[in-house]
């Protein structure tokens, strides 16, 4: 096994070991991906502001997001699928972000389902909801959420329809595998992923598969999305399913300070500012780069939260140095898993850690509280180029 001293070396493992129809899944973004690429080159045109001869013993990455303990302000995005990228992903990976002391989100659409996370874990989750044109099922998974003990409700704003996905699209990406010609030639080189699968809990959608009867094909999530979400969801709805939850809420898709003022109106717990990991609307701003006009508009009203583009603990504290209070990792903890499964994904929080309090430590900062705008060199234009 190679040294590991950052994400990109967990992603090139990643590569090798998973059939190729779900590496692609999350390593694409839609249409011509610029949003997906320029999620990540963003953050490289924020540089660090070095300060020296600063006493630097006890430092620490705790922090608190939505009033919750986090041994550092990084928490598991919801992905799906993950369940494909190892056997039994989602459990792995809840267990791994409950032994580091960040908090796991599950996904809707994943895998493993939400009884199949909180028998094997014991610190709440959270839950990430897509809201289905089913009303009668929407209030069955809420209801499945509380008896879970699920501490947050995260709806997602920004999937009523899901963007074009090429690559997912020419792969007939589906849970499981469809075994066509082209996915048997590919499955036939990741025999210790095939292994593995074939004592896994679940391999179709576990929150859905044996919950709804109206879907043409289980397997698919294109099918499920157009099927089955609801393209209705509005503001009214959101607030109606934030009374049904009754708990904490994050609110998450957000890239538009009007859209921000409407969340922290409603009275979300928090808001994520994110363009779905550039999955959705291709040409939409990087998060980090509308984030700064978002804390303008609602940073002393709601707790704000970033992802899309974090892969290192560098980009993790230029997000907290422009205001936000927690990030979230999509990408980088599902290349671990998918690498190494459960000690994979501890490896990627444990390299962002160090990321983290290396480069708080080089800035001058014992804590992360104290990040803040003084720790950055922004070029002028961050933000500003892009007139509505
Ligand atoms: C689902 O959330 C996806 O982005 O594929």
């Amino acid at each position: 096994m190679p040294t590991i001293t950052n994400i990109e070396d967990l992603k090139r493992i990643y590569e090798r070991r998973v059939p190729r129809m779900f590496f692609d899944y999350a390593e694409s973004g839609s249409w011509t991906e610029q949003t997906f690429r320029e999620n990540t080159s963003d953050f490289e045109d924020i540089r660090l502001r070095q300060r020296v001869a600063v006493d630097m013993t006890g430092r620490s990455t705790a922090s608190q997001m939505i009033g919750q303990d986090v041994s550092m302000p990084v928490a598991l995005a919801p992905v799906g699928l993950t369940g494909m990228q190892h056997a039994d992903g989602e459990i792995k990976a809840a267990k791994a972000a409950e032994a580091f002391g960040v908090p796991f989100t599950l996904s809707t659409m994943s895998i493993n389902s939400i009884e199949d996370v909180a028998e094997n874990t014991t610190a709440p989750f959270w839950f990430q909801l897509y809201t289905m044109k089913d009303q009668d099922y929407v209030g069955r998974l809420i209801q499945r959420a509380k008896d879970a003990k699920c501490s947050a409700l995260v709806i997602t704003l920004d999937l009523q329809i899901l963007g074009q996905r090429h690559k997912d699209l020419k792969n007939g990406l589906s849970a499981p595998p469809k075994l066509t010609p082209k996915t048997i030639a590919n499955l036939m080189t990741k025999w210790a992923w095939g292994i593995e699968m074939l004592s896994a809990k679940r391999r179709e959608f576990g929150n859905i598969v044996g919950h709804v009867d109206s879907i043409t094909d289980t397997r698919s999530l294109g099918t499920w999305t157009a099927e089955q979400f609801d393209p209705s969801l509005d503001w009214d709805k959101v607030e109606k399913l934030m009374e049904q939850w009754g708990g904490k809420v994050i609110l998450k898709g957000i890239l538009d300070a009007e859209d921000a003022k409407m969340a922290a109106k409603l009275g979300a717990d928090a808001i994520v500012v994110s363009n779905h990991g550039g999955r959705q609307l291709d040409g939409a701003l990087s998060s980090i780069r509308v984030l700064p006009e978002i804390m303008d508009a609602v940073g002393n009203d709601v707790e704000v939260h970033l992802d899309s583009g974090i892969r290192s603990g560098q980009d993790v504290l230029k997000a907290l140095a422009l205001g936000a209070k927690g990030t979230f990792i999509g990408r980088a903890f599902v290349y671990g898993l998918g690498a190494m499964g459960q000690n994979g994904v501890t490896t990627a929080l444990e390299v962002i850690q160090k990321e983290l309090d290396t480069t708080m430590a080089l800035c001058g900062e014992r804590n992360v509280a104290d990040l803040g705008r003084h720790n950055l060199l922004v070029p002028e234009d961050f933000g500003g180029r892009w007139q509505a």
